[in-house]
C-alpha cells in the first residue's frame, strides 16, 4: 500500500517504540511525569517560549489556545481554509463561544494584511470584540514567509490583539526555509514564531510520533491553558509513554523532513511527466508544484472518479475533495516517513497505465 493520504498515518519506528517503552513515568495531572515535563521544557527551550503543555491532539491544543486567549463573545480572525476554522468541527464556536471571522486567502496561502486590518471591529456594543489573529504555517503545504508573519504580528500589536500560530507543521515550514537559505531549521522555526503569543505544534504529523501536540506560550498563559486542557478532557496520567515519542521525534525527525520535501518535489515531477506522456490526459490533470510535503492535483470532472478508482485499485491511497475553482476533484498527496522512492516509482507506473 502506498499511503499518501496524510503525514498523520506514520507508525512509530522501532527506536521510537523503545524510547516509549523505556520512559520514566508519573502522574502528569499532578505534574510529576518526568518525561512529559522533559518534553515540555525541551520544546519551550527549542522554540523560544517560556513554557509548553502536552495534549493529545492538535485540534485540542488549538482549541485550548483559542479558549485561553478569548472570552465568551470575543472574535478570532482566521483563514477560510485554516484548520482552526474549517476542520475542527466548529469547536471554537461550539465549546468556546468564540466568533470566528474567516477571511479569504491569496494564492500563496497568506491573508492580505489590508483584509485583516479592515476586519478588526471597533469597540462598539454592536460588535463582538476582536481579540485574536490566528495564523497557520504551513498551510495547505505552503510556507508563509517570515516577513509576512512579522507583519501580521506588528499589525496585531498596533491593535492590541493577541496572536496564535497553528504550527501543526511548523517544522516543515522551518526546514523548507532553511533548505532555501542554507540556514538552520531551528533558527528558522524560532523566527517564524518570534513574539507570537502562542503556538501549537503537532508531534504526530511529519515528526512521526503516534499521538500528541504541544501548546507553547508564556508561563502564565500555559498556567491558564492547563485549566482548559482539564475541562476539555485532555489532561492525561502516565502520558510519559507518549511524550517519549515526542522527545524522540524532536531529537531525530526534524532535519529528515527535508527528505519528505524532496520526495514531494519528485512526486510532483513524476506526476507532471506521467500526465504529459498520456495524450488523453492533456488538460485533464493539473499538477501543482510542492513547497513542502504536499502535492495537489486538480482532476477534471470527466475523469476524476475513474482516476480515483484506478489509484485505489492499485493500492495508491490519497485524499480528495471538492475543488475550489474548477469542476472535478482536487487530490492531495502527502509525503512522510512511511512513503519513499519505491512508492513514487509505483505511482509512475500506475499513472502510465491509466
Ligand atoms: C494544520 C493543522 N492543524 C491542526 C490539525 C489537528 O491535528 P489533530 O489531527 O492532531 O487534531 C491538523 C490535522 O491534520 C492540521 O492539518
Amino acid at each position: 500500500m502506498s499511503d499518501f493520504r496524510s503525514d498523520t498515518v506514520t507508525r512509530p519506528t522501532a527506536a521510537m517504540k523503545q524510547a516509549m517503552f523505556d520512559a520514566p513515568l508519573g502522574d502528569d495531572v499532578f505534574g510529576d511525569d518526568p518525561t512529559v515535563n522533559r518534553l515540555q521544557d525541551m520544546a519551550a527551550e527549542m522554540l523560544g517560549f517560556e513554557a509548553a503543555l502536552f495534549a493529545p491532539s492538535g485540534t485540542q491544543t488549538n482549541l485550548i489556545a483559542l479558549m485561553t486567549h478569548c472570552q465568551r463573545g470575543d472574535e478570532a480572525i482566521v483563514g477560510q481554509q485554516w484548520h482552526t476554522y474549517r476542520w475542527e468541527a466548529g469547536g471554537m464556536a461550539v465549546l468556546g463561544s468564540i466568533q470566528p471571522q474567516p477571511l479569504a486567502h491569496q494564492p500563496d496561502g497568506t491573508i492580505a494584511l489590508d483584509d485583516i486590518e479592515s476586519t478588526i471591529k471597533p469597540d462598539d456594543q454592536h460588535f463582538a470584540r476582536t481579540r485574536l489573529i490566528v495564523m497557520e504555517n504551513t498551510t495547505g503545504g505552503k510556507v508563509l514567509p517570515i516577513a509576512y508573519m512579522q507583519a501580521v504580528r506588528e499589525l496585531a500589536r498596533r491593535h492590541g490583539l493577541r496572536t496564535h500560530i497553528d504550527g501543526a507543521r511548523l517544522f516543515n515550514a522551518a526546514v523548507a526555509l532553511a533548505t532555501e537559505s542554507g540556514g538552520d531549521a531551528l533558527a528558522q522555526a524560532r523566527k517564524i514564531c518570534a513574539s507570537y503569543d502562542s503556538l501549537s505544534l503537532c508531534l504526530s504529523k511529519g515528526l512521526g510520533a503516534p499521538v500528541g501536540s504541544l501548546l507553547l506560550g508564556s508561563a502564565s498563559f500555559v498556567q491558564q491553558a492547563k485549566r482548559h486542557r482539564k475541562m476539555l478532557g485532555g489532561a492525561m496520567r502516565q502520558a510519559g509513554m507518549l511524550a517519549a515519542a515526542g522527545i524522540h521525534a524532536l531529537q531525530h525527525h526534524v532535519e529528515r523532513l527535508a527528505q519528505d520535501h524532496a520526495h514531494a518535489a519528485l512526486l510532483a515531477d513524476t506526476l507532471t511527466k506521467a500526465v504529459a506522456s498520456r495524450p488523453r490526459l492533456a488538460g485533464q490533470i493539473v499538477v501543482h508544484p510542492a513547497q513542502t510535503n504536499m502535492v495537489f492535483t486538480d482532476v477534471a470532472g470527466e475523469v476524476a472518479d475513474e482516476f480515483l478508482a484506478h489509484l485505489a485499485a492499485r493500492n495508491v491511497q490519497v485524499t480528495s475533495g471538492p475543488p475550489r475553482k474548477h469542476a472535478g476533484k482536487t487530490i492531495r498527496w502527502v509525503t512522510h516517513l512511511d512513503v519513499g522512492l519505491a512508492d513514487i516509482e509505483h505511482v509512475r507506473g500506475v499513472i502510465a497505465a491509466f
